[in-house]
């Protein structure tokens, strides 16, 4: 029976994300008696061609955020379309699901991303795999634990009296396992506190856990990463580098970026005249939507002088969509794809987008949301396929710290069969 279990109940109810706004809990439970529970998570600077959540629209009650009718949606025709369907077959599932949320009534996304994570955890159980060995199918050693970002400074809609850019991030290059990258990071991210009290700039944190102070220029921010990096005793750009999320679609208005707390506004090629610069000044290795996810153009150009210097990472623009991601890979837009398994709806989808990107020699960077729970999905899947890389946040807020919680649990359970990924070895970042 074990590994053919199907389907015999879909239940859900509604749950508070970080941000204290209503997300869907999912549970499925199987012929065998496993049952397994996933959330959905929620982001605020969205890809404006992201799969939609349902929301009930109803502003008298959670601000109009509620999911009473994607709960609905769950224990109705999702519920009665994937009653007796084999669990492992994730593809069928995914596929009736990517059905139900094309249909006359869309089931929403975030439905169908807690029921698509939730069947995947129930058949890794039914197969008794860790769900990473399950997400790998069964794929032989070695294990790879991603290299993580995490998030320290921030601002955009993460942070409104932040930076202009969303976020800045500590990327422990010179780590040779996760749970030194973690260490090395945390002890960035309690200098940087330290740092930005000695300036007697706030210490208050945005949505992901980030530090948001309110600097006069975005790349004051920089200065300050530097200085914390020395502080905990790293040699900057060798031992910790950098990675940006400026987040440029939430500056992109009338053909152009607005960056208010500057009091700037940059055209597409002055903007990437500013990431060519910066690239230049301080160790950064990783930058995801330097630019709009309206201005391909824009994006071309950047690839085009910066690409073969530091990964370009697409978020907005590509929305972990197999299709739209397809058509970037074939303009030669970007070298990286950040993975949201909730910007396409299902898990068999994102396993897609990542095959075209590996297939393209794109790198990949599994992602929280800047609405998270408790789920820890994402740290089983970026070690399932190997991914390399993570991003879920500062090292800080339990929402965040979960992820990466799970991949120590996950690093140590492996132990031998468990190397590291250090996707920025070969390069030499620039020196602060
Ligand atoms: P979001 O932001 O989850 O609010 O969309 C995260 C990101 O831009 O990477
Ligand atoms: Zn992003």
């Amino acid at each position: 029976m074990a590994g053919k279990a199907t389907i015999t109940d879909v239940a859900a109810r509604q749950v508070l994300d970080s941000r204290g706004n209503p997300t869907l809990a999912v549970r499925v439970w199987l012929s065998d008696g496993v049952t397994a529970e996933a959330y959905a998570p929620s982001g605020a600077s969205t890809g404006t061609r992201e799969a939609v959540e349902l929301r009930d629209r109803d502003m008298a009650v959670f601000r109009g955020k509620g999911v009473l009718k994607a709960v609905a949606m769950a224990k109705g025709a999702v519920r009665s379309r994937l009653l007796g369907m084999e669990a492992r077959h994730l593809a069928a599932v995914d596929a009736v699901l990517a059905e139900l949320d094309q249909g006359p009534e869309p089931v929403g996304a975030n439905t169908t991303t807690a029921t698509s994570l939730a069947v995947a955890r129930a058949a890794a159980e039914s197969e008794h795999l860790p769900f990473y060995k399950f997400l790998g199918g069964g794929a032989s050693v070695p294990h790879f634990c991603p290299c993580p970002s995490l998030m320290c400074s921030t601002g955009g809609a993460h942070a409104k009296d932040g930076t202009d850019f969303q976020e800045y991030m500590f990327v422990p290059v010179g780590a040779t396992s996760f749970a030194q990258a973690l260490r090395m990071g945390a002890e960035c991210f309690h200098a940087l506190r330290d740092v930005l009290a000695g300036r007697g700039l706030p210490t208050s944190q945005g949505d992901e856990g980030g530090f948001a102070p309110p600097l006069a220029h975005n790349e004051d921010a920089l200065e300050l990463l530097c200085r914390a990096v020395e502080q905990a005793g790293y040699a900057c750009g060798e031992d910790v580098a950098f990675a940006l999320d400026p987040a440029a679609s939430e500056l992109w208005r009338d053909g152009a970026y607005h960056l208010e707390r500057e009091g700037v506004t940059y055209s597409s090629a002055q903007m990437v005249d500013l990431w060519e610069r910066w690239i230049g000044s301080y160790p950064i290795v990783s930058l995801e939507d330097g630019m709009a996810e309206q201005d391909w153009d824009g994006w071309r150009q950047l690839t085009e002088r910066l690409g073969s210097r530091v990964q370009l990472v697409g978020d907005d623009i590509f929305v972990t969509n197999p299709t739209i991601f397809q058509e970037g890979v074939d303009k030669g837009i970007a070298n990286a794809l950040l993975v949201k398994v909730n910007q396409i709806g299902t898990l068999s989808e994102t396993l897609q987008a990542m095959q075209i990107a590996r297939r393209a020699s794109y790198g990949l960077v599994i992602s929280h949301r800047s609405g998270e729970t408790e789920d820890t999905s994402i740290a089983d899947l970026a070690v399932g396929t190997a991914a390399g890389q993570i991003k879920s946040g500062a090292p800080s807020r339990s929402e965040r710290v979960a992820k990466y919680n799970r991949l120590l649990a996950i690093e140590e359970e492996l132990g031998a069969e468990a190397s590291f990924s250090r996707p920025f070895l070969a390069v030499a970042p620039a020196q602060a």
